[in-house]
């Protein structure tokens, strides 16, 4: 179940911020298609964060391997803040969003289909734009965690990927 959420996450998150840069933010919000993009990227980020806490939920839950090491204490210990910042991160991807739903009055339009024109520009509200820089930090979060990774795999060799593999327990 962690697996298979965590490379769900991976992929979700990964074309959420894709679509959210270069689909969503240069379309101006008199374009026609707009209130869809805006409909699937609201649905799809909701459904993360509902993701993100059942994997929270389990992972609480359930015996794990016990802690890897990279040998380093203090890479160690940029490691569990890493992993803690992906949960806060995301969290806070979400709140900022939806309260940038709630103050635009998007819900109406885009869910309710109001027939209300979008606001001009979202950037007015604060929460747009601590969600455009929240989500940069994600990007890098989740770019420096393949760098990690890949650490892990071709310059320690340690097998530590294998833990996000759905085969037996290695690292
Ligand atoms: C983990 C989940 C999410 C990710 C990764 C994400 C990512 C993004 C990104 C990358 C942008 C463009 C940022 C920029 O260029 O400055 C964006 C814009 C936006 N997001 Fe999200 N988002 C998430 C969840 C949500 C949720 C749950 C909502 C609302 C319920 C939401 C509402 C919006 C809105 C209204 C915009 C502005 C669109 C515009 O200005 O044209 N997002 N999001």
């Amino acid at each position: 179940m962690l697996v298979a959420l965590h490379w769900l996450l991976a992929l979700g998150l990964i074309a959420t911020l894709v679509y959210g840069f270069f689909g969503m933010a240069p379309r101006p919000n008199s374009d026609p298609q707009k209130i869809g993009m805006l409909r699937l990227h609201m649905a799809g980020g909701m459904l993360l964060f509902a993701m993100m806490l059942v994997r929270l939920i389990v992972r609480m839950s359930t015996s794990h391997p016990p802690p890897a090491t990279s040998g380093t204490p203090w890479l160690d210990r940029g490691a569990r803040a890493m992993h803690v910042a992906f949960y806060v991160l995301v969290l806070l991807m979400a709140t900022t969003g939806l309260a940038t739903a709630i103050l635009a009055g998007l819900n109406e339009i885009v869910f309710a289909g109001s027939g209300a024109a979008l606001p001009t520009d979202l950037a007015v509200y604060p929460t747009r734009v601590a969600h455009g820089y929240i989500a940069w930090t994600l990007t890098a979060l989740i770019t420096l965690h393949i760098f990690a990774a890949c650490y892990h795999s071709f310059v320690r060799n340690d097998g530590l990927s294998a833990r996000m593999g759905f085969g037996s327990r290695r690292g």
